[in-house]
């Protein structure tokens, strides 16, 4: 290390050592975010060191001169430099919101996006319908990843449905969203299994014989590695997670044609509630018609008025 460096390094030192409180923290805080164009900068230094003290934000603003220990404005410090890194804020707090439920989330894991939810709203929608909903209903999340699916189904739909199995192809993902169904006391309900699509499912496929109908949700991962690589928000989470080869459908087209045998073999009602990329949907229609031709297919838009859940029925 040069030397003028290692002096801006102790300057550095001596500026953090001279901020005690929390309204000083929380101010160079705030502005060493800024200074990194970190959009959102005064909200996601508040939360980091509501995190850090495991207090409400509130608690930041009625108690401003409280003194803070060394040991927690060394932690607060270090959660800034990674947020400046972009680190994204539900990795360095450790937990996203979820339809109104936290869940915690690593590196492992895609971060829950609020228009996930919709899948969770479409499902509620057809609760009345007979072809989704009858006595005898299982749902099943392919690509769980922290769980916020099948958690929340469960939370949401608990009474509606016997059985829940959440598959993913990454064991570490899984732990977390077993993780996540302990949390909310769900776990009970739930079967983990691990495995490449519809694989776990097919060895296991004498526990599906028993039902009538499969609600299937799933958010495979469908970008582009040209939309993966303008944007770099997402670099930090797993690439795994987010891309699905040439126009973004591997994964899905792959799915698809497993569930045909799958039907074939169980004569289930199935109803799927699947995440696509608003210009998808052609190319979606195409592969789930070719599969099923003569099915029920629904879209549903986001808040922007873009497609983002397609429900097909067969
Ligand atoms: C886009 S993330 C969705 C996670 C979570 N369901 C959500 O909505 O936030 C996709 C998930 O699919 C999993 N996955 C990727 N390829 C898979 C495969 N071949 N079989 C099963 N799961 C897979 C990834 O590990 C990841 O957890």
């Amino acid at each position: 290390m040069s030397w003028k460096r290692k002096i801006k390094n102790l300057q550095k030192k001596d500026n953090i050592m001279s901020v005690t409180t929390l309204s000083q923290v929380l101010k160079q805080g705030k502005e060493e975010l800024k200074r990194s164009d970190i959009p959102k900068y005064a909200l996601d230094a508040e939360v980091i060191l509501s995190g850090v003290l495991s207090a409400s934000r509130e608690y930041l603003f009625v108690h401003p001169e409280k003194e803070l220990s060394v040991q927690d404005r060394d932690v607060f410090f270090a959660d800034i430099k990674k947020r400046k890194q972009g680190t994204p804020l539900a990795y360095i707090i450790g937990y996203k919101q979820f339809y109104g439920f936290d869940f915690y989330v690593n590196k492992e894991v895609l971060i829950p996006r609020p228009e996930t939810e919709l899948i969770i709203d479409s499902i509620a929608e057809h609760k009345r319908n007979p072809s989704v909903f009858t006595k005898n209903t299982a749902l099943l999340d392919m690509g769980t990843g922290s769980g916020c699916l099948v958690v929340t189904s469960a939370l949401k739909f608990n009474a509606l449905v016997k059985e829940y199995f959440a598959v993913d192809i990454c064991q570490k993902a899984l732990k977390i969203s077993y993780k996540n169904a302990n949390k909310h006391n769900v776990s009970h309900c739930i079967k983990f299994l691990h495995g490449n699509l519809m694989e776990p499912i097919f060895f296991n496929i004498k526990e599906f014989l028993c039902y009538e109908n499969l609600i299937i949700t799933a958010n495979l991962p469908y970008l582009t590695e040209e939309q993966y690589k303008k944007a770099p928000s997402i670099w930090k989470e797993p690439s795994f997670a987010l891309l699905g080869g040439e126009y973004g459908l591997d994964l899905y087209k792959d799915f698809i044609h497993q569930l045909k045998l799958f039907k074939t073999r169980t004569n289930l009602s199935l109803a799927l509630f699947l995440e696509i990329d608003p210009g998808q949907k052609n190319r979606v229609t195409g592969i789930i018609n070719s599969e099923f031709p003569g099915c029920l297919l629904d879209f549903k838009k986001d808040i922007r008025g873009k497609t983002k859940i397609a429900i097909v029925r067969f």
